[in-house]
């Protein structure tokens, strides 16, 4: 067990990292410990960069060698002597030492011009960096059978499905993305005794019958609420569905095939896959894991329950209720003990709403009692609760529609295609379009816009859902993406140049500032990745995203003419390197590319 290293070696931070760690060896050969910390510069108040990257260790390692013999007489010369040291490279044009030991440094612009001829011709995936963990789970999704499927787990579809594609990038080698399905407990017992008295005849219960699981759920709820008749028999059912008796499981089967065809409606729109494995495939682990846990003495009597308490927390995990049932949580243990035992997961990750962090937290704390996790978080096997806030309206409250019943998210989705579709058709451009491009690209910018708006914010805080906002082609949209993507697709197209002749032996010169600002932010797709990948957070590269499309329209586009220049090549190779990189972002937030709009 070990801390597990990512090995990124496209990043150009690691690559400047190996050369200053060799200047740092010379430069202090007493301590070789430290580690070289090289940071991409920020711009000033006014905008400006003086240098691409710097190396930030003169200060740190002037106050540790204080008291000892080594002839600097402060960190500025630390710096310099860093600087002196350097192994020659050909990634670095110039160095310099700034303020209190900082070095600046500004790179080859025509070794920036040969990552990108590298990535024209090798593809992206050799950029993508290598996570040193075999088997990584995401759980995610994970709405309950016959409840709503709300927002929340609209959040959680959309961010586990993106953790998903950045783990499938990084070249795990099993991936698995897990659908908890909320398919056991009591409430089965009043949908099938609501389902019995409804259709006494089996075969005519079937999804067309039914139409509205969640208004079945409903009905059924309100007599669980004031018939005791009607609630004992549905107690009495969990019961019978609990004991394998067939008609019920029957019946429970039945329940689950219909709730989950209409949770695949909204998957199928989003493109979102998934693989199912309900609370109830861990029902019969509950038992043997909770004696393993007993056996450690984790498992005490609690006012008639049997609890785990962990440390941090004032309240226990309640493992059997009082009146001998199991919960979540039961299932919760169960479930990761299969998967750390027998699916083998070394990175587990939860994808829920933050109000559920105390639940994890302490079934992870179980976990480490009992000595089947390690003790040091960081280290692998290890779980990872990914919180996300709540969805809310426009009115600041959450979120909800007119008649204040929660949101349909298949009919969520169908507006957002509606909406994107009506502007689209307001354009002279589409007029000859055909119907099927017309749905597609409504669909793409649509779906794609629903997704963007919740990935780009943090997704610890709560996010206003708004159709305006995310359906404005200005801001800071997927729409705005799109349209800058297929700005470039055309810009292409009007060249007719064919890219794949032109990149066998065509050269990027990146003289003019704008196509070297545009280079540099392209090759730092990688490190840009990695950070986004080990925090879990997908919008750091929503961030970089909508910067590269920024640095492209604003600076590249305005001041440097592609078709019809003397640098044409050169540039249309640039274009095709930006979407290249684009195309790999939407692909990672599960966004489909258009290529024209
Ligand atoms: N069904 C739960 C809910 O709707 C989410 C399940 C998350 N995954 C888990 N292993 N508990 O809140």
């Amino acid at each position: 067990m070990a801390y597990v290293e990512v090995d990124c070696p496209a990043s150009v931070k690691k690559q400047l990292a190996k050369v200053f760690e060799e200047s740092l060896r010379t430069t202090v050969p007493d301590e070789p410990d430290v580690v070289p910390s090289i940071d991409p510069c920020a711009a000033n108040k006014a905008g400006v960069k003086f240098a691409d990257y710097q190396c930030n260790n003169a200060m740190g390692l002037f106050a540790k060698m204080k008291g000892k013999q080594t002839g600097f007489k402060g960190p500025q010369a630390v710096g310099q002597a860093i600087r002196n040291n350097l192994p020659q490279s050909e990634m670095i044009e110039s160095c310099s030492v700034a303020g209190p030991g900082f070095v600046n440094i500004v790179l080859s612009k025509k070794w920036i011009a040969q990552r990108l001829e590298r990535l024209l011709i090798d593809g992206i995936d050799k950029w993508a960096p290598q996570l040193g963990v075999k088997t990584v789970l995401v759980d995610f999704s994970s709405p309950n059978i016959a409840k709503e499927m709300h927002v929340g787990h609209l959040r959680s579809t959309i961010i586990g499905d993106t953790l998903a594609r950045m783990f499938e990038f990084s070249r795990v080698e099993t991936l698995i993305r897990r659908n908890h399905l909320g398919d056991w407990g009591t409430q089965f017992g009043m949908l099938i005794a609501h389902l019995f008295d409804t259709y006494p005849n089996p075969e005519d219960f079937t999804e067309a019958a039914i139409g509205d699981l969640q208004a079945f759920y409903k009905a059924s709820k309100v007599r669980f609420d004031n018939d005791p008749e009607f609630k004992l028999r549905a107690q009495q059912s969990v019961v019978q569905l609990q004991s394998g008796e067939e008609k019920y499981h029957n019946a429970w089967q039945q329940i689950c095939d219909i709730s989950k065809a209409e949770f695949e409606k909204v998957y199928q729109r989003l493109g979102v896959l998934l693989e199912a494995r309900g609370e109830s495939y861990y029902n019969d682990l509950i038992p043997p894991t909770l004696e393993r846990l007993d056996k450690l003495g984790l498992i005490e009597e609690d006012d008639g329950a049997r609890v785990i308490f962990v440390e941090g927390a004032n309240i226990p995990i309640i493992a059997v209720k009082r009146d001998g049932g199991f919960n979540y949580s039961s299932t919760d243990l169960a479930a990761l003990w299969y998967r750390l035992n027998v699916e083998n997961v070394e990175w587990n990750i939860y994808v829920t709403d933050v109000g559920q962090w105390q639940h994890f937290d302490m079934v992870f704390k179980a976990f480490r009692r009992a000595g089947w996790l390690p003790n040091d978080e960081n280290e692998f096997p290890k779980c990872t609760h990914v919180g996300f806030g709540l969805v809310l309206g426009e009115d600041g409250k959450r979120f909800r529609t007119r008649s204040s019943e929660t949101v349909r998210l298949v009919e969520l989705l169908d507006e957002a295609k509606r909406r994107c579709k009506a502007s689209l058709l307001e354009r002279d451009a589409v007029k000859d379009w055909s119907e099927e491009e017309i749905e597609k690209t409504a669909e793409a910018v649509g779906y794609g816009a629903v997704k963007y708006a919740d990935l780009r914010i943090n997704r610890l805080t709560n996010y206003t859902f708004s159709f305006d906002q995310m359906l404005n082609d200005k801001g800071n949209t997927a729409v705005y993406l799109q349209y800058a993507h297929a700005r470039i697709c055309s810009i292409m197209r009007k060249s007719g140049k064919d890219i794949e002749e032109i990149k066998k032996n065509g050269n990027i010169v990146l003289d003019h500032e704008d196509e070297r600002a545009l280079g540099l932010h392209l090759i730092q797709f990688p490190e840009v990745f990695e950070e986004s990948l080990t925090n879990l957070l997908p919008n750091v590269l929503c961030e970089y995203l909508y910067n590269l499309t920024e640095i492209f329209t604003k600076k590249f586009y305005t001041n440097c003419q592609v078709v019809g220049s003397p640098e044409e090549t050169s540039r249309l190779l640039l274009c095709e390197a930006t979407v290249t990189v684009m195309r790999q972002c939407f692909h990672l937030l599960g966004i489909e590319p258009v290529y024209r709009l």
